[in-house]
Parts: structure tokens; sequence; C-alpha cells
């Protein structure tokens, strides 16, 4: 029985407000709960029984599930405190079932990926590796683990996140993917916080344990940040990237029961949610609007997530915003890239301008 272990304990800091109550993974993208992504992929590669790795907003993850009747089994656990990704993987290791050198799949729950998960698992198998590693090459390495290996592909050091451009000797980074033999997992120690990439990796490597690397160049995204959420949701809904939830890419993803005025522009794998009514001349390029939002004549939204039961006044422009959910941003403002709303916030009309404000004056000098 093919086995995995899915990280989903983060709090999900860089993507506030949406994950003030919604965990990272059950966050949307493409229509359904990121996860169900993931544990589409992994049902595909065959595997049987998945554990989730839970601590932030735990039971959240049950109440999903809880319906859940296709061919997986899914246990939970749970951590009281976060225990890091090493503790957590141990924590999980308890719920497996399979022999002590059964090869075990774990995942980060934010990672989008085209990775060929039954491709990973035989490389782990043929090489009789101890752990195996996706890696990927990307540009800035800053904020991810970097990862050298030698010419067969063996690993050579391990270095999460480094502070200084001589400590960047690669672009080669760890892609959130692995393949643990059993009992190696379980040599993880289970009586304290313990992180995978600062402790455990560089460990197995100064150990000379077998530890591979399986480079691939295809897509590959870490949600964890707006702006990466945004543009993995479009992908998954274009079908750059493919998931078995998506059978019919598309430049947008509509649900029926939203209202879009005839002349307004729905682009670039943007996805509109449940009610949602969007209003004339209105723009929506590669961004994610949620259910119950209205978006009234004229706004323009590019590459921004609008979480539901929210309103965008008639002319206001978004760009690359996190906009809470139940918020009101009146007319004609003008947000700054990048800024992130608060769930329930009120700008009034003309609250916020870029290019200067249109609205007389309205103070007593
Ligand atoms: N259960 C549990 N407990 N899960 C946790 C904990 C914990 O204490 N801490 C983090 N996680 C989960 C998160 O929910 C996420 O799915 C995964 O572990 C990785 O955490 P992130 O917070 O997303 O880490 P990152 O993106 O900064 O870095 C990691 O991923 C990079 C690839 O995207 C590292 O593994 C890097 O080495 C890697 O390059
Ligand atoms: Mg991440």
């Amino acid at each position: 029985m093919q086995e995995a272990i899915i990280l989903v304990g983060g709090k999900g800091t860089r993507l506030r407000p949406l994950t003030n109550h919604t965990p990272k993974p059950l966050l949307n993208v493409a229509g359904s709960s990121f996860i169900r992504h993931q544990i589409a992929k992994l049902m595909d590669a065959g595997v049987e029984h998945v554990v989730f790795a839970t601590s932030y907003l735990a039971s959240l993850f049950e109440e999903e599930f809880k319906d859940f009747s296709q061919d997986l089994d899914i246990s939970y656990a749970v951590e009281e405190v976060p225990l890091g990704t090493g503790g957590a993987i141990r924590n999980a290791g308890r719920l497996l079932r399979g022999p002590a050198d059964a090869p075990v799949l774990v995942l980060n729950g934010d990672i989008l990926s085209g990775l060929d998960l039954r491709g990973v698992l035989e490389q782990h198998q043929a090489r009789e590796a101890d752990v195996t590693l996706h890696l990927t090459r990307v540009s800035d390495p800053r904020a991810f683990g970097l990862v050298p290996t030698d010419e067969t592909g063996r690993v050579l050091s391990f270095l999460e996140k480094p502070k200084t451009t001589e400590e960047c000797v690669t672009d080669q980074i760890n892609a959130g993917c692995y393949v643990f033999r059993r009992s190696v997992l379980e040599s993880i120690p289970a009586d304290r916080e313990v992180s995978v990439e600062q402790e455990t990796f560089p460990q197995l490597v100064a150990e000379g344990r077998r530890v591979f690397g399986h480079i691939t160049s295809g897509y590959w995204r870490d949600l964890g940040t707006p702006l990466a959420f945004v543009h993995g949701s479009a992908d998954l809904v274009t079908g750059t990237v493919a998931s078995p939830l998506v059978p019919k890419p598309a430049d947008t993803l509509i649900d029926p029961t939203a209202t879009i005025d005839a002349t307004a522009c729905i682009m670039g794998g943007s996805t509109i949610g449940p009610r949602a009514v969007i209003g004339p001349h209105v723009i929506v390029d590669r961004s994610i609007i949620g259910a119950g939002v209205t978006v009234s004549e004229g706004a323009q939204i590019h590459d921004s997530v609008v979480d539901h039961d929210s309103a965008i006044g008639q002319n206001s422009r978004l760009r690359e915003a996190v906009v809470g959910c139940h918020a009101h941003i009146g007319a004609d403002n003008e947000l700054p890239a990048q800024l992130r709303l608060s769930c329930g916030i009120r700008i009034p009309a003309q609250g916020v301008r870029v290019s200067g404000t249109a609205a007389a004056c309205a103070t007593i000098h």
C-alpha cells in the first residue's frame, strides 16, 4: 500500500488575512481547496492512505473531508503545539501502516507542480535511497532550501534559507516533496520540535546516508505568497499545470451561480466564485474573486484575491492585492500594489488614490 504524509500545520502568515480563518491548504484555487488538488494527484499516483500532519486550525481539515467518499484512507496526526516540519513528519509516521523499509511520500502542503510522483518513487527504489528529495531550479533561491548535488545526484549539503549571497552556492532548491524510507523517518526525534530542513537533512547527509535529489525542470510553484497563490490558481484554470480536478482547462472558471455583465472582461485564468456579481465594463485579470463578492461598474482587478462577501466600488483599481472577507472598498479607489486589506475593512469612496484625489476637500480650514 502506497502511503503519503502531507504537512499542513503551518499558519500561512504570508497569505493573511486569507489564512486568518482558513488554513492555506484549504484555500480555494481553481474551484477546489488546494489540498483536494494535491489529493487527487496522489490518488492518480496510486496512493491509498494519506496522513495529514495538522496543527493550525486542525479541526477544519476533518470538517473538509468528513463526507469524502473516494477510495482513499485519510488519517489525522494533530499537533497540539506545532512540532516543526521534521517533528510533524515523525508524529504523522505513527499512523503509517507499511513495513519498515516502505517508501513514504512526504509533501509540503503548498506546492503546485507537474512532478511525476511515480517517477520519484521509482528513482528512490532504483537507487536504494534512504531519502529522495525533489529538487528544482529557481532564479532567486534565497527563500528556499539550497541543495547542491554531485554528478550522480547525491545530495552534498542542505542549507535552509541562506542569509548571505556567499551562501547561495547553487540555484537548485528543495521543492518540498520527499520520499523517505519509513525507518529513516522514524529515526527523527519524537519528543521535541524538529526542522526537517535545518536539522534532519543536514544530519542525514553528514552521516553519509543515501540521500539523493530527483531533479526536474518542469512547472513548480510554492503557493505561500499572494502573487504565487493567484498565479498558481490561474495556471490550474488555464491548464499550464494539470490537475485531475480541472479536466477542461479554459481561460476562466466562472461559477454557474455568478452574474457577469455582458460588457465585463474576465481573463487570464481568473476564477469567479458562487453568487459573485460582476458589473458592466469591469476587468478581472489573473485574479480570484470569492463567493458573494460584488464588483461594480468600471472596476479593474489584476493579480489579486478578493475573499468572500466583499465589495469593490465603481472604477476602483486593485493590483496584486489581497482583500479579506466582508471588506468594502468604495468607489474610485486606486490602491497601490501589494496591499493586504483586513477582513471587514471599509475604505470610503476616493479614500486611497495613487494619482491624487478627485474629491473636494471635506475638512473645515
Ligand atoms: N504539521 C506541521 N507542523 N506542518 C508544518 C509545520 C509544523 O510545525 N511548520 C510548517 N508546516 C508545513 C506548512 O503548512 C507547509 O505545508 C510546509 O510545512 C512548509 O512550510 P512553509 O512555511 O510553506 O515553508 P517554506 O515555503 O518557507 O519552505 C519550505 O518549502 C520550500 C519549498 O517551497 C522548506 O521546505 C524549503 O526548504 C523549501 O525550499
Ligand atoms: Mg511554502
